[in-house]
């Protein structure tokens, strides 16, 4: 049986649901003989606050560059906001937020001014531009720091400015990439907080994390491992699904499968030598 029977997931119909916000359908990705993303279907409602989870390597971040139409699949298909990622990429790319792993703020640009440039980039001009920083910047609590010096935030205030940035073109649709990694507990809550207001205004939004609190924070969940999704649905459901007690031990025991397997393969190629 596979990793995806085993978790009881359908591979779900060929075309996209009419609500969704991000539909992936047998999506792939190859570096070389490397399978980074392999038949990857799934599909994320509008204004809904999607966790993806998976050891380091599980192609999370592959997946997130091929929606966003950074990277071009290798085969399969997917619609970001109702946009093909392989044909529509400009349009996509209007449509998103994308905050990665290393998002890009300018030390040596005071906050204002990253969330000016930002919105410059945008298309932002005028008016338009100075009213919506004003609410980006009361939205996320900036305000007080205005005038301080990107490099010289702390790990969470930064991480809330790279959100004010990378929303400043109010995307409908925003991917954040283990925005949290390496940030405070407080701070990781008042960015959740931001991230379920966003939702709310109708904002969808994918995110990785390694935070088991932020991933029971999601509305769905999905498990990868070594480029196969392994597990999909509620924190309840999947945690039901595998008769655990909670999303941390979901993650552990696919993890230590998921290492299992590894073990099992290797004395497989070390027998048959
Ligand atoms: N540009 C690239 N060239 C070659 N291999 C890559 C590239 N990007 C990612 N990979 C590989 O693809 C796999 C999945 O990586 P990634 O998507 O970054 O995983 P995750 O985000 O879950 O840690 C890893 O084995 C990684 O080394
Ligand atoms: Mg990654």
């Amino acid at each position: 049986m596979s990793a995806l029977a085993g978790a009881g997931i359908a591979a779900g119909p060929a075309t996209p649901a009419a609500d969704a916000a991000i539909d992936a359908r047998a999506l792939r990705k190859t570096f070389g003989s490397l399978v980074a993303v392999e038949g990857l279907t799934l599909s994320v409602k509008k204004g809904e606050v999607f966790g993806m989870l998976g050891p380091n390597g599980s192609g999370k971040t592959t997946a997130i560059r091929m929606f966003c139409a950074l990277l071009a699949p290798s085969a399969g298909a997917a619609t970001v906001a109702g946009c093909d990622v392989g044909t529509q990429g400009e349009k996509v790319r209007r449509l998103i937020g994308y905050m990665s792993q290393r998002y890009g703020l300018y030390d040596d640009l005071t906050v204002e001014e990253n969330i000016n440039f930002y919105s410059a980039i945008y298309g932002l001009y005028g008016s338009d531009r100075a009213a919506r920083i004003a609410t980006l910047m009361a939205e996320l609590g900036l305000e007080d720091r205005a005038k301080q010096l990107g490099g010289t935030l702390s790990g969470g205030w930064k991480q809330r400015l790279a959100l004010a940035c990378a929303t400043a073109h109010e995307p409908p649709v925003l991917f954040l990439d283990e925005p949290t990694a390496g940030v405070d507990p407080a701070s990781r809550r008042r960015f959740w907080v931001s991230i379920h207001e966003m939702a709310s205004r109708g904002t969808t939004i994918l995110v990785t994390t390694h935070y088991m609190d932020e991933a029971a924070r999601c509305d769905r969940l999905a498990f990868m491992s070594r480029g196969h999704l392994i597990a999909l649905g509620t924190p309840e459901e999947v945690t039901h699904q595998f008769g655990l007690a909670s999303v941390e031990d979901v993650f552990i025991e696919l993890q230590r499968r998921d290492e299992q397997r590894l073990t099992d393969s290797g004395q497989r190629t070390a027998g048959a030598r």
